[in-house]
């Protein structure tokens, strides 16, 4: 079985989720630098801005990094044009099956590795070549599909021979260690590093993730069909109120439009769309990317070292074998 840091050439198997608008450079380069994979958001954007990216990237880390192209943004083929013209190691693909650019991805070396929320769907990327997948569950923020990660991680597992990797409610040691325990050979992360001091969104997009309980996100737009997870607030109770009435997709797709632009950027928490999985209640203290990654896996050494108290206080297993 292919491992997952040899395969991308990073020291600590953990990528950081691409998102959108939040996931630049300056957040891309410090989780390399920390030792995972760092990736850069393409989002909606157009291809110029990925190459600037790209290039002030490549000046802040001699570290692999990736970008993450969203198939549904209409810049999506110009994009892959970039990358293959900038020698990006690593590309993560969202919203659907990346098949057709597989073929001149990989002939100049560059790895692969669509996010998945289906059995189905990774059996397909497989087939078409991907390197490895990244099963997400729908804890995760932002668009998210209906299995969860507990349920989802290990039918992926046994259903591909390539690597996968966890993602959705990943914040933490126990996190990584419960993710393994299910068959996963790396993690994504992508709530915690809203909170990296390398992480250039606003300050109340931040405050809020810190100040996030168990139960503040929701997931808006099921009816729809395009869930996205969400801390709740007004533009998530107004979605969930025209949801409830049935109001036009249109009417729905224009009060979001820009609002996650409108959170990140200019700190509007009220109308704008504050993106983030249900794990932002564990989430509780601003650190660079290097401490969050040194520290996630420091805790899951230890479970791992002493997994006999893990496995439980009645001791059926003893020791540390
Ligand atoms: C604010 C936000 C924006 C996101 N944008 C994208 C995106 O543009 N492309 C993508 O593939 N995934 C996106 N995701 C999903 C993350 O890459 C990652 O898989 C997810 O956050 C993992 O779950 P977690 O939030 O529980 O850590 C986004 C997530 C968040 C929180």
């Amino acid at each position: 079985m292919v491992n997952i840091c040899e395969l991308l050439e990073i020291e600590y198997p953990i990528i950081q989720g691409a998102m959108a608008w939040i996931a630049d450079a300056s957040l891309a380069s410090a989780v390399s630098n920390a030792g995972g994979l760092g990736i850069i958001a393409s989002g909606n954007a157009e291809a110029e801005w990925v190459r600037s990216e790209i290039r002030k990237t490549k000046e802040m880390t001699r570290k692999p990094f990736g970008v993450n192209v969203m198939l549904l943004n209409p810049h999506a083929e110009a994009i892959m044009d970039v990358i293959c013209e900038e020698g990006v190691p690593v590309v993560t693909t969202g919203a659907g099956n990346p098949g057709k650019y597989i073929p001149k991805l990989k002939s100049l070396g560059i790895k692969v590795i669509p996010v998945v929320a289906s059995v189905a769907l990774a059996v397909r990327v497989e087939r078409v070549g991907a390197d490895a997948v990244i099963a997400e569950g729908q804890e995760g923020g932002g668009h998210i599909g209906d299995a969860t990660t507990m349920a989802l991680v290990p039918q992926v597992v046994d259903a591909v021979k390539i690597p996968v990797i966890a993602a959705g409610g990943i914040a933490d040691g126990r996190g990584i260690a419960a993710a393994i325990m299910l068959g996963a050979r790396g993690v994504q992360v992508g709530t915690r590093f809203l909170v990296a001091k390398e992480c250039t969104i606003s300050q109340n997009y931040k405050d809020m993730i810190l100040k996030a309980k168990d139960t503040d996100t929701v997931a808006t737009g099921r009816s729809t069909g395009h869930p996205v997870r969400v801390l709740k607030n007004k533009l998530a109770r107004d979605i969930i109120a025209m949801e409830k009435r049935n109001a036009d997709l249109s009417e729905i797709e224009k009060i979001g439009t820009g609002a996650l632009r409108a959170a990140v950027k200019d700190g509007d928490v009220v109308n704008g769309s504050v993106m983030s999985g249900q794990i932002a209640g564990l989430v509780c203290k601003e650190q660079t990317a290097k401490e969050m990654i040194e520290e996630m896996f420091e805790e899951a050494k230890a479970i791992y070292e002493n997994r006999a108290i893990v496995c439980g206080a009645r001791g059926t297993i003893h020791g540390n074998g």
